[in-house]
């Protein structure tokens, strides 16, 4: 668990794994997102196999993510969503860096599609690289992929706050 005091306004910030009593919020929060509820089984499913981490200020959950090992067997961010009120504080690299520390494999992939240039910027940001597309998941909106490498990464040391 990671904890940490903003500055500024002194609202305690706390990363930490999903449990199962946190399920409708999360949800709640992903379809205040994308308007729907329809990922509810990928996050019960990740919360109850200890995948989940969300990040919460006071009482709320503000953020979001979900790793596994489905890509080649390789870490892979498959979920990663910020409450829009709580954009640009921080939170996505928060969970993004826990999910670095975490992660068992020397490479963590992830990927977004090419009309999503707020998450692009943010994973350039946070130290990814594009490695990679898939045409034909979302017709005509290719999949990007993009790879953090712990071990050339290490050499640069991206500035998390
Ligand atoms: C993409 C997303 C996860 C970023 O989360 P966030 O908590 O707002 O990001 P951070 O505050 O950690 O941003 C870190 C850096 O990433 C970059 N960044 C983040 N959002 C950005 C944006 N909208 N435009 C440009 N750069 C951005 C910036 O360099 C930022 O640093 P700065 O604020 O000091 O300039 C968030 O916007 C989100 O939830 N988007 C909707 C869901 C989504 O598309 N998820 C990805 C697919 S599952």
């Amino acid at each position: 668990m990671h904890c940490a005091r903003r500055k500024k306004r002194k609202v305690e910030v706390i990363i930490k794994k999903a449990i199962p009593s946190m399920i409708d919020d999360i949800v709640k929060l992903d379809e205040s997102v994308i308007g729907s509820q329809s990922r509810e089984c990928v996050i019960r499913h990740a919360v109850e196999s200890g995948r989940c981490y969300i990040v919460n200020t006071g009482h709320n959950i503000a953020a979001y993510g979900i790793m596994d090992y489905n890509f080649y067997e390789k870490g892979f961010i498959s979920l990663l969503i910020v409450d829009q009120k709580h954009r640009r504080k921080g939170f996505g690299k928060l969970l993004v860096k826990t999910f670095i520390d975490q992660c068992k494999s020397d490479k963590l992939f992830t990927s977004t599609n090419r009309s999503n240039l707020p998450m692009q910027k943010f994973l350039e940001n946070c130290g990814f690289k594009r490695c990679g597309i898939i045409d034909e998941l979302d017709e005509g909106d290719p999949e990007i992929i993009y790879c953090y490498n712990k071990k050339s990464a290490a050499s640069y040391k991206p500035k998390w706050f």
